[in-house]
């Protein structure tokens, strides 16, 4: 069998980072083909940061607010990204949308994660807002990133249950257990070089 080469990956993330973790978990273990050279986050007090740390993973953090606007501060992740030889981007709980900087810089090379069955539920709450729409199942995309609100080409998706005793916590521990579970598999798929989108 032909030795695979490891993808170097960028985790862009700014929350709680339990996406982040199992990723680079992963990666260090050699389960997932792939180095993660780098985590961008733009929130300063994110516990994704401590836990890049941890794994002696580089982060690039900043804040939005210290740039003229989104192209200046993309240009920036851009460069950073290039240093690290970076060949796929992996959004993991990064709460902006992706602007034409970073897309034109890495076409058909940046996934997200989405705690609903898009497109249903895009956005904000995606979980309080399948409670709130009373549905039966909901779910888990990743997909690929365009100029969209959770709109680019869906690669995976999982269902979820949800039953009349769910709350927010408890459908969202559901929803992450897939999430942990599907992520991986989809980047591993996406580094095998088996799902990488046609460019038209
Ligand atoms: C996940 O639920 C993901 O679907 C959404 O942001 C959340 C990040 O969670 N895009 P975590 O920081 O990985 O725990």
């Amino acid at each position: 069998m032909k030795e695979q080469h490891p993808t170097n990956i960028a985790i862009f993330a700014s929350g709680s980072g339990s996406n982040f973790d199992k990723i680079a978990k992963k990666a260090e273990t050699g389960h997932l083909t792939c180095n993660v050279k780098i985590l961008i986050c733009d929130k300063e007090q994110a516990m994704v940061m401590e836990k890049a740390q941890a794994l002696g993973i580089p982060v690039f953090s900043f804040r939005a607010k210290d740039y003229e606007n989104k192209e200046a501060f993309e240009k920036e992740i851009v460069d950073r990204l290039q240093e690290e030889g970076v060949e796929l981007v992996v959004l993991a709980g990064y709460m902006r949308l992706i602007g034409t900087t970073l897309l034109e810089a890495f076409p058909n090379r940046i996934v997200n994660i989405h705690p609903s069955l898009l497109p249903s539920f895009p956005g904000k709450d995606a979980v309080q807002q399948a409670l709130d729409a009373r549905v039966k199942v909901t779910g888990v995309t990743v997909h690929f990133v365009d100029e969209g609100m959770d709109t680019g080409p869906i690669i995976a998706q999982e269902a979820v249950r949800v039953t009349t005793e769910d709350d927010v916590t408890s459908l969202q521990s559901k929803i992450q257990q897939v999430e942990h579970r599907l992520y991986p598999a989809v980047i591993q798929q996406l580094v095998e070089g088996e799902m990488y989108r046609v460019t038209t």
